[in-house]
């Protein structure tokens, strides 16, 4: 067993490595060395915005792992100053099966994401490590995608943040002057905050997509839409689409799933992130370039691998004895 407090040590003293086992899994991906079937959503017909995810996965390659990440989405949580995601990860043994660790999976679920999503800013923005940021939805899943920019040694001449809730963006201007010493500028509107930005982050719990304005992206901005349904189908279709695995991304009523159901075709999709690192099609600095990952299990099970081998080195994995007790079969 892994709790929170080992995974956040073991991820805060080898950021270096975490970032490049997320790389490695979407290569691995990339390659067929993995499996990733379709994740499956419980849902409440009486609370549609709440749902819990699983995610089941196996990558091979040097890693041989399978497992499956389970992981709650209440966004009223917030009311109560309680996250809306809380996950647990199971990894398995990929040659008998077995279960072998559960690892509490919040924070490698969101520091896979925001991983990823510095990997895809860095390699899709023609001038990269500076600019004006956005970030319009202001949580948890904003904030460590800020903390992973900064990592990876962006250096921004403003911050902008919208939230339509002001005092999630209060929250976090505070966060980034006390922890980052940063400033950034609270904006009354969408419209404000996305107006000349050129890295716009989406991490909002929009259901349905908001932004149709295509001048809002007149500046051909780098779009980061974690979050997945905030833009419209007509800014899709006028912009250069990345994501991280096409099938799955055009699935669940994501922005790009509602762009495929209008118009009868999946030729918005210039290609997947590792086509991008391999330059298998040309990226195009005169249009918005989007990109729209899914999120993959495959990344859970590389970075809760990295954290568990890592947590056992370390002498921080809680050992529970004879817990298959019942194994041996005579
Ligand atoms: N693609 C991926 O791999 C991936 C992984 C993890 C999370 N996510 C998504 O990221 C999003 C954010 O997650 P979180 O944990 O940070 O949530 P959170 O509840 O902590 O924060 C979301 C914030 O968005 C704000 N918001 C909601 N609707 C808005 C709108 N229309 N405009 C502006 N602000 C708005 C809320 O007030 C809240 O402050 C979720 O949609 C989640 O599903 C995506």
């Amino acid at each position: 067993m892994v709790p929170g407090p080992a995974v956040k040590r073991v991820i805060d003293a080898n950021k270096n490595q975490v970032f490049a086992s997320v790389e490695a899994a979407y290569r691995l991906h990339d390659s067929g060395s993995t499996l990733n079937p379709d994740s499956y959503f419980l849902r409440y017909p009486s609370n549609p915005s709440a749902r819990i995810i699983a995610l089941p996965a196996h990558i091979g390659g040097e890693v041989q792992k399978s497992g499956i990440k389970w992981i709650s989405s209440f966004p009223a949580n917030r009311a109560t100053n309680l996250a809306r995601a809380s996950a647990v990860l199971i990894l398995n043994d990929a040659s008998t099966g077995y279960p072998l660790a559960c690892l509490e999976a919040s924070l490698i679920s969101a520091t896979r994401t925001a991983a990823s999503a510095a990997l895809a800013a860095e390699s899709i923005s023609p001038n990269p490590f500076a600019g004006t940021l956005a970030v319009i939805g202001t949580g948890i899943i904003a904030r460590t995608t800020v903390e992973w920019l900064l990592f990876r040694n962006w250096n921004f001449d403003r911050i902008k943040l919208y939230d339509v809730d002001h005092n999630e963006a209060e929250h976090f201007s505070k966060w980034l002057r006390d922890q980052c010493n940063l400033q950034a500028n609270i904006q009354d509107s969408l419209a404000d905050a996305v107006t000349d930005s050129s890295l716009i982050l989406f991490t909002t719990t929009a259901l349905d997509p908001y932004l149709a304005d295509k001048e809002l992206f007149a500046q051909s901005p780098t779009v980061l839409h974690l979050s997945l349904r905030d833009i419209c189908v007509n800014v899709i279709l006028a912009s250069q689409n990345i994501v991280d695995d096409v099938d799955h991304c055009l699935k669940a009523n994501t922005s790009l799933h509602l762009t495929e159901m209008q118009t009868g075709n999946r030729n918005f999709v210039s290609g997947s992130l590792v086509d991008v690192l391999e330059k298998r099609f040309k990226l195009d600095p005169q249009r918005p370039r989007i990109f729209s990952p899914f999120g993959l299990g495959v990344l859970d099970v590389a970075v809760g691998n990295f954290v568990l081998e890592a947590a056992k080195s370390s002498g921080e994995a809680v050992e529970l004895p004879d817990f298959f007790s019942n194994s041996a079969r005579w």
